[in-house]
């Protein structure tokens, strides 16, 4: 259900589930925080022109920047706004008006220059909001952390129904086509409190398999198994994804491509390198979608040093970024737990297909480029497994003796339903190099960044089916520079 009052100009942020003006059902949004530039988007229902302004203060006085654009039918009268000519590292504020009607007031914020030494540096990570599993009070309290930047880090929606005890429904079945995925992300969008976390922070986002398919890898879909249907159902998806996000006019999507990998750099103290793990993926190991078999003993096709997550070009990419980097911190922002997970009972090893140990040799090394960087404090941030994860990266899973070099964090899910605790504590423990597992429980992480050290927080509702439930941090962490590995504090 869209709102459908009125309330212009009320000016600040602080007042939870704000209405929105008519015209602008989905809110407003901002991302892709640069020194000196930034992403605005808003989602209209007509072509019509709308105009933009973004000012230094929020009483919008100071206006800096004013423009035009057209809200598109081609692209979902989707408008994204290339803001140029900002000042580095701080705050501003930006609305859109159209036809005598202003959206609600958002706030975004550039990017430290290259050149400038932030004394620290604040990012939530969050992923995994399935709308019918629980409400965002997640996204409202995020809404209200003093953040730097949000980072998504994949399935903002749900292409289908799944999970028990929904609190609330999709309004269709499952998404295939483009009107079917505008229409679920609409839904998403028109919940007061994700709209609330969009309009406090900028976002930088990346995506999973559900905003298009659960399991897709590639060309591959496991509910439709024939490529060319599929990628006409990715190109879909990706479009709908480009019109409901804060991604760049240059980032439109070209059929079933978009690139959404990229650098963003927060002055000389860390660099956030964003990957895309599901585009350019080699298909499961021993055709494991294909026959739901997702976890994998003994299938030796999965060691095959040809298998990529990234794709030959996103990993020369990587690499040679990693090779340059001389940030302080390296955050990596993707999608799944990185760290080797065997759950195999016993004596057994069984390893899951559709997560990094489906592709050992793509980890490894996309693992030496970050042991070879001359930055030597590198966060791999993830999403994806609805629970909250520490763990010590190593190239070598096997040797307990093995240096670790990067520390890596999980952030739980917004709502989406996950492993139970049991299950998670006997796979700790299997598992050394794992520090921490929580779950049955939701919610986001949080990091602290300054020259000397990274505060891992996770923060976790009382209760996802509680639309005002309060968040407390369940679990906090502490990586020293120079030393990595995550310490419980
Ligand atoms: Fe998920």
């Amino acid at each position: 259900m869209l709102r459908r009052c009125f309330l212009v100009g009320t000016g600040t942020l602080a007042l939870p589930a704000m209405a929105q003006s008519e015209a602008f059902p989905l809110g407003v949004a901002s991302g892709c925080p640069r020194p000196t530039s930034v992403v605005l988007w808003t989602r209209l229902t007509r072509e019509v022109p709308v105009a933009w302004a973004i000012a230094e203060d929020e009483g919008m006085r100071r206006i800096v920047h004013t423009g035009l654009a057209t809200a598109e039918a081609r692209w979902g009268h989707s408008v994204h706004v290339d803001v140029e000519g900002l000042k580095p590292g701080r705050p501003y504020w930006y609305r859109f008006t159209t036809n005598g009607q202003e959206s609600r007031l958002g706030r975004t914020r550039t990017a430290p220059a290259p050149t400038d030494r932030p004394t620290a540096l604040r990012f939530a990570f969050a992923s995994c909001a399935q709308y019918e599993h629980g409400y965002y009070a997640a996204y409202r309290h995020l809404a209200a952390e003093p953040l730097d930047a949000v980072l998504f880090l994949g399935d903002y929606i749900y292409e289908a129904s799944w999970g028990r005890n929904l609190v609330r429904h999709h309004a269709g079945g499952r998404a295939t086509l483009l009107h079917e995925y505008r229409e679920r992300y609409a839904q998403y969008k028109s919940d007061p409190d994700l709209q609330a976390a969009h309009a406090a922070h900028p976002w930088i986002v990346t995506w999973d398999d559900h905003e298009v398919t659960d399991d897709y890898t590639g060309d591959i879909g496991p509910q439709d198994p024939d490529p060319t249907r599929f990628l006409q159902q990715r190109a879909a998806a990706y479009q709908a994804f480009w019109e409901h996000m804060p991604l760049s006019n240059a980032m439109r999507p070209d059929g079933p491509s978009l690139r959404l990998y990229d650098r963003y750099r927060f002055g000389d103290l860390a660099e956030v390198s964003v990957l895309a793990d599901r585009q350019y993926r080699s298909h499961h190991a021993c055709r494991a979608t294909l026959t739901r078999g997702k976890p994998l003993e003994n299938c030796a096709e999965r060691l095959d040093p040809g298998r990529t997550m990234l794709g030959a070009e996103q990993e020369a990419w990587f690499a040679s970024g990693m090779a340059r980097a001389s940030a302080r911190w390296n955050l990596l922002a993707q999608q799944t737990l990185m760290a080797e997970l065997d759950r195999g009972p016993g004596e057994r090893h069984v390893y899951w297909a559709d997560g990094w140990d489906g592709y050992p040799a793509a980890r490894r090394r996309l693992l030496e480029a970050v042991a070879a960087s001359p930055a030597k404090d590198t966060l791999v941030l993830g999403g994806d497994v609805h629970s909250f994860w520490a763990a010590d990266l190593k190239g070598d899973f096997a040797d307990r003796q093995a240096p670790t070099v990067a520390t890596e964090f999980v952030g739980g899910s917004i709502t989406a339903q996950g492993p139970s605790a049991d299950r998670l504590k006997g796979m700790a423990a299997k598992n050394p190099h794992i520090r921490s597992a929580l779950s049955e429980v939701n919610g986001y992480g949080l990091v602290v960044l300054d020259a000397r050290k990274a505060l891992v927080s996770f923060r976790t509702l009382a209760d996802v089916r509680d639309p005002k439930s309060e968040i407390t941090t369940a679990r906090r962490f502490a990586v020293e520079a120079g030393r990595p590995g995550a310490v419980r504090v």
